[in-house]
């Protein structure tokens, strides 16, 4: 039996594992004939042509609309802003909640705050990592407005119940789908499901431009909205109500995308297909692989729907094998694999919540006239999320292209030399 590196042999592997990269000639192509085209934005912020954007922008955004059969895409300049119009699209505001999943990125809460409203934590499930139905009907108030889902590492949310419930409360459902461009569910495209659905194209995602989103709706009107938020929309209403078109004014900001990013995204979105299929084989190999141990379990798959694996999240089960996470990853680690705690900082635990202040003199949204309830953001409202958190969540880059079935092989060789030298390891981790 080989000895563990952590105890002084020998690495499984010593090659440092490259990194994913899905740009290559075509996008530079795009980009410099942009350059040459000397229009790098064709956004003018007046009612009008233009106002939509200019022709990459368009065409991204009709792309979009004919590969998720949608019948609205809007760009803008990160999911970020996405999220944000989203909500606002939806005239959520001061008073109103929105109940979300502590298991995202910062961004999907912070865009209910943007618009003044409260986000309410429900907990994910143990298997998906995305929300659940039973969890989010407990913690619908009246004042409960929508349900923003997160799509989480390439999965889609269980959609069938959650959409139940939002129709027994009458609530709108905005997905936010960054991780999961091409993920579907039960034969539906997630975020494409919901009232709205957002998608990132930051750079450490499949299909990237540096920095970008999209919305997309069914919705005339959310498109709308969603687009006088992204084009300052206090201007274009002043334009519009000069000709006497009369439209509730709304608050926007600059959230437009340029020529070049949309010209970039053009590109990416052409692989789309191909960048995920990489991932979903090398995901699938590994998935049946892990079955041959009883202390790690990996992520659940809807039936009849597709993951994309933007992650490869499985969970570790300490009672079963009888030591930490934190020693697995530092074994796997000098075995010659990163691993990461999936789900290091649940939302509901980030300071902006434990202390629910944001300005210095104010405790507004949490604590207002239009808001005087209390919201619960303590240790505990999430028990799933925080036992994923704390002991059992684990993420892998090793189903990202350009690694390959080989190197999965030595990812798998690592994790039984450990559960092979289980003994030493719990020595070492008393010690
Ligand atoms: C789930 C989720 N939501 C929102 C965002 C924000 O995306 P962006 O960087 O495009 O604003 C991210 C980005 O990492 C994300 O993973």
């Amino acid at each position: 039996m080989q000895k563990l590196a952590l105890l002084g042999g020998k690495p499984v592997s010593k090659k440092p594992l490259p990194q994913y990269n899905s740009i290559g000639k075509e996008e530079k192509r795009a980009a410099m004939k942009v350059m040459r085209e000397k229009n790098l934005s064709g956004f003018v912020g007046r009612a009008g042509k233009y106002f939509l954007g200019g022709k990459y922008v368009k065409e991204l955004e009709s792309k979009f609309c004919r590969h998720f059969k949608v019948k609205y895409a809007v760009s803008l300049n990160s999911a970020s802003t996405a999220l944000q119009a989203a909500v606002g699209a939806l005239g959520i505001g001061p008073g109103d909640e929105v109940i979300t999943s502590p298991y995202t990125m910062t961004a999907t809460a912070s865009a209910i705050l943007f618009n003044n409203a409260l986000p309410v934590f429900a907990d994910i499930e143990e298997d998906s990592f995305c929300l659940d139905p039973e969890s989010i009907e407990k913690n619908i108030t009246k004042r409960t407005k929508a349900i923003l889902v997160v799509n989480i590492l390439g999965s889609s949310a269980d959609y069938g119940p959650i959409l139940k419930i939002a129709k027994k409360y009458n609530l709108k459902v905005i997905e936010d789908n960054s991780q999961s461009p091409g993920a579907t569910y039960k034969g539906k495209f997630a975020g494409t499901i919901g009232d709205m659905g957002i998608f990132s194209f930051n750079v450490h995602k499949v299909i990237q431009c540096g920095e970008g989103g999209m919305l997309v709706t069914n919705n005339k009107d959310y498109a709308f909205r969603a687009q006088l938020i992204r084009n300052h929309g206090e201007a274009v209403i002043n334009d519009l109500y000069k000709s006497k078109k009369y439209y509730m004014p709304i608050l926007g900001n600059n959230y437009r995308l340029s020529e070049i990013h949309a010209a970039i995204a053009i590109e990416q979105f052409k692989k789309l297909n191909r960048l995920n299929k990489g991932r979903i084989i090398l995901a699938d190999y590994l998935t049946k692989k892990l079955s041959q141990f009883n202390w790690l379990a990996p992520p659940l798959v809807f039936k009849n729907s597709v993951h994309v694996y933007y992650g490869y999240g499985f969970k570790f089960l300490p009672e079963k094998i009888g030591i930490k996470r934190a020693t697995f990853i530092k074994a796997m680690k000098a075995e010659g694999f990163e691993l990461v705690n999936g789900c290091e900082d649940p939302v509901h635990l980030m300071p902006i919540y434990q202390k629910q202040q944001i300005y210095p003199n104010s405790r507004f949204p949490f604590i207002s006239k239009e808001y005087p309830h209390k919201v619960s953001y303590k240790k505990g409202i999430c028990p799933v999320t925080e036992k994923m958190s704390e002991k059992e969540l684990l993420e892998t880059t090793i189903c990202q292209p350009p690694q390959t079935k080989k190197d999965i092989d030595l990812f798998v060789a690592a994790a039984k030399k450990i559960e092979q030298n289980i003994e030493d390891l719990k020595k070492y981790e008393k010690a």
